[in-house]
């Protein structure tokens, strides 16, 4: 799929975060061309000022015969229609993040990419971010020790969207981060959510990831009602712990040299129950180039030489997994193991993506049951699962 001319690609969607790939699509060499796209008119206007040998649009289908190329920056419940109409018509498709609101559309848009030969990638931003590769070299090179668990937290007053509540529209980031980081997915997810400024969509949520390795856990926390900006994700290790926070400046990634041992007699109530160790607090150095630059050229590059990205529709797959499975958590108000989605059509009554599924539902209280026996008596080393399971890319 090598291109000899430059690409054309349209952004559909001018808003916040499209008006950034706009910005961005322009400083890359391989791209010729930016087309314009949004249903809006005045937000066209505003941004054909800064642009204005760009091409301007009101519906996707009109700037088709003009790309080679679609971002779709649109709401999340619009990404699959619209990445649909491009994909049919034999464009390559960058789709922000959720890549959709469902596991259906997004198996959909996989099904529909492949049988068109054309790239699908996922704005999983934070995956082409130098901090994160950062943190992920610390999880994985076992600097931390055993990895106990991973903590986030991604929390603003605002801003409200108007068609997803606050897991889909913020925990994409956080699930996208965790499965990067550990390199696996997990097998179920509870949720707890509220509904406090908005009538319809929950404001405030807490997530919580359970994996294969009943070792390991994750917590996601966002929210649109605090009154703190916070974008920060922990890993706790049996060595170490580290930090990366978005807001620091030089300091993104904190590696902490602290940590708790049980004392060596344990049941002896005259010890402390645990003694505790604090060390050094470094921060690496992590270089910062804008992550939706690197984001953006990849996908040129992709649609150049015609390689699968690094965030495919699979790896959008992965996160939308996860959400359908926390949306179904607050629903049952029960956790949710990932294998239920298939049934999830007899529960909501929609396509559930499974058409030839007959896998039988398992029952995720026996699972948790179990999990958290697993935990209270953990198998003799020789028996411990060697090598997580990879994400499928
Ligand atoms: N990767 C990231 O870090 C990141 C950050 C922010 C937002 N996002 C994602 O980007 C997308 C857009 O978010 P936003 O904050 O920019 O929203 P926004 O509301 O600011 O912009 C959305 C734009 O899409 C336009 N639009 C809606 N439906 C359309 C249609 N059918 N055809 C053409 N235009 C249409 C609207 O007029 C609006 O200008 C969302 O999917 C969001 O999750 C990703």
């Amino acid at each position: 799929m090598i291109k000899d001319s430059g690409l054309r690609v349209a952004v559909v969607g001018c808003g916040y975060w499209g008006s950034k790939h706009v910005r961005v699509l322009h400083s890359i060499d391989e791209v010729e061309r930016v087309v314009l796209v949004d249903g809006a008119q005045e937000r066209l206007s505003s941004l054909s000022r800064s642009y204005p040998g760009a091409a301007a649009f009101t519906a996707l289908t009109d700037a088709l015969p003009e790309i080679d190329a679609a971002v779709i920056a649109t709401p999340p419940t619009t990404h699959v229609p619209l990445a649909l109409e491009a994909i049919a018509a034999g464009k390559h498709v960058l789709v922000e993040k959720p890549l959709a609101a469902t596991t259906a559309g997004a198996r959909e848009l996989i099904v529909a990419a492949e049988t068109a030969g054309v790239i699908l990638m996922v704005g999983h931003t934070f995956e082409y971010n130098a901090a994160v590769w950062k943190l992920r070299d610390l999880v994985r090179s076992g600097v931390l020790g055993d990895l106990y668990y991973l903590d986030t937290a991604r929390l603003n007053l605002g801003l409200y969207q108007s068609d997803v509540n606050v897991i889909v529209d913020l925990a994409p980031h956080d699930f996208s981060i965790i499965n990067f980081v550990v390199g696996q997915s997990p097998i179920a997810v509870q949720a707890w959510a509220s509904r406090h400024a908005h009538a319809r969509l929950e404001d405030v949520a807490y997530i919580r990831l359970f994996y294969a390795d009943h070792r390991l856990s994750a917590n996601v926390h966002v929210s649109w009602l605090d009154p703190y900006k916070v974008r920060r994700v922990t890993a706790v290790g049996s060595e170490k712990m580290a930090t990366y926070n978005d807001l620091a400046g030089d300091e993104r990634i904190r590696v902490l040299d602290k940590g708790v041992r049980l004392p060596s007699v344990e049941g002896d109530l005259s010890q402390r129950p645990m003694s505790y160790r604090y060390g050094d607090i470094l921060s690496p150095y992590v270089a910062f180039d804008e992550p939706l630059s690197i984001e953006d050229r990849h996908f040129a590059e992709c649609v150049r030489n015609g390689t699968t990205p690094a965030t495919d529709g699979r790896n959008g797959l992965a996160v939308v997994e996860i959400l359908d499975a926390a949306q179904l958590s607050l629903i049952l108000n029960r956790p949710v193991m990932l294998d239920e989605l298939g049934g999830r059509a007899v529960l909501l009554g929609a396509s559930n993506g499974y058409p030839h599924d007959t896998r039988p539902s398992l029952d995720p209280h026996e699972w948790l049951r179990d999990y958290f026996a697993r935990r209270e008596n953990p198998p003799a080393e020789r028996d411990r699962p060697s090598e997580p399971k990879r994400l499928v890319r």
